[in-house]
């Protein structure tokens, strides 16, 4: 198949209304167009016709029993996909975050396809906050199922560059819009049952959530390593994720003990380095020592972390030994993306 890639600058979609009728015709003839969020790219197809989520499955090699999130542009069309059964609380996520980097999973109405949401009486909704997936959806006419646009198991993308390398040839169309301006996957919760359950650490944090909602539950599998017996209870959270070729190896403890190990590492010839930009004066100076940023800048964490972790696979190296940044706020979705990356393998350096 061949992609047509095409340039939408996100501060002026006015002007390209050709480009997004073409993208939108090609979601509403069952095809599959890969579009910018704030949070990470998305790779859309028509959430209401069940061969466009089978084709989505296809092109990511992604496994059909991990449900997608449906895209809309009104807090209106949360109403016409799911049954909202407690609206005080659904108002008032509304009210404080919605449009924006959080997906909410309640209880599906009966015309959503199950392929949509493998099966589950529940489906994932998303109102993003982006200028052109606001404009794309809009113009199709349709809710657009969209999972992240990488290949199962690879990092999410934030540039359309990390999607191009993931599915030129398996898309009809890729949407450049620049970088994705937070960089970590939205914030889903469950607010199906009585208590609200968070699945998936975002931008839109469990603080701001307990802020708003009081209590809210938090899935253990966000921190933890599963057992086998532990599902969670979003499924896409169970496999290794976010990773890269080479192995991960987290370095946690006391700040000069962290820096004294990578400093050792950083001498290793075929060992790469993630870590903050303060410490890279500490290491040997190399191309193999990336960083995410300032250590107390979050947000520049979230923005950098999967294009880093892409960026290892172009190197010739067999091991990366990175930094965990402070997992409050913004920070826990971090290190959420961080445990999965290296498989929960942790070096205590206390
Ligand atoms: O920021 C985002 O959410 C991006 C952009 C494109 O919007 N999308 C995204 O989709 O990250 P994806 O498919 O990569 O992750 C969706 C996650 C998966 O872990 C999936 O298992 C979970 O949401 N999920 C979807 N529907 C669910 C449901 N009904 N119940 C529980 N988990 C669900
Ligand atoms: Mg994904």
């Amino acid at each position: 198949m061949k992609t047509e890639i095409v340039r939408i600058d996100p501060d002026r979609v006015e002007d390209f209304s050709d480009e997004l009728e073409r993208a939108a015709e090609i979601i509403r003839g069952g095809g599959l167009v890969a579009f910018p969020t704030e949070t990470v790219y998305g790779l859309g197809g028509n959430a209401l016709d069940p061969d466009a989520s089978r084709k989505i499955y296809e092109a990511k090699g992604r496994p059909s029993d991990n449900p997608l999130i449906a895209h809309v542009a009104s807090v209106e069309d949360f109403e016409a996909l799911c049954e909202i059964e407690d609206r005080e609380r659904f108002g008032l996520i509304a009210e404080h975050f919605i449009p924006g980097p959080i997906t909410v999973i309640q209880k599906k109405k009966p015309h959503i396809p199950d392929t949509v949401t493998a099966g589950h009486p529940t489906l994932a909704v998303r109102f993003p906050v982006h200028t052109v997936a606001r404009a794309l959806i809009r113009a199709s006419g349709v809710p657009i199922a969209a999972p992240s646009a990488n290949l199962s198991g690879r990092p999410s993308p934030t540039r359309a560059e990390h999607v191009i390398e993931d599915l030129d040839g398996r898309v009809d169309m890729i949407i450049d819009s620049g970088e994705s301006s937070i960089g970590v996957e939205s914030t889903i919760i469950h607010i199906a049952d009585e208590i609200p359950k968070l699945l998936r650490p975002g931008a839109v944090t469990l603080e701001m959530l307990r802020s708003v909602l009081g209590r809210v539950e938090v899935d253990p599998c966000i921190l933890g390593k599963m057992s086998d017996d532990v599902k969670p209870l979003a499924p896409g959270m169970k496999y290794r994720h976010y990773a890269p070729k080479s192995p991960v190896i987290a370095v946690r403890g006391e700040e000069e003990r962290i820096l004294s190990y990578l400093a050792e590492k950083s001498c290793e010839p075929r060992s790469a380095i993630l870590c903050f930009d303060e410490d890279k004066a500490l290491l040997k100076s190399s191309d193999r020592v990336l960083t995410l940023g300032s250590r107390l800048d979050k947000s520049a964490h979230a923005r950098y972390l999967f294009d880093r972790l892409r960026a290892f696979d172009k190197m010739d190296i067999d091991k990366i030994y990175t930094r965990v940044p402070d997992d409050s706020e913004l920070g826990l979705a971090v290190v959420n993306r961080l445990l999965k990356a290296c498989g929960y393998t942790v070096v205590d350096v206390k």
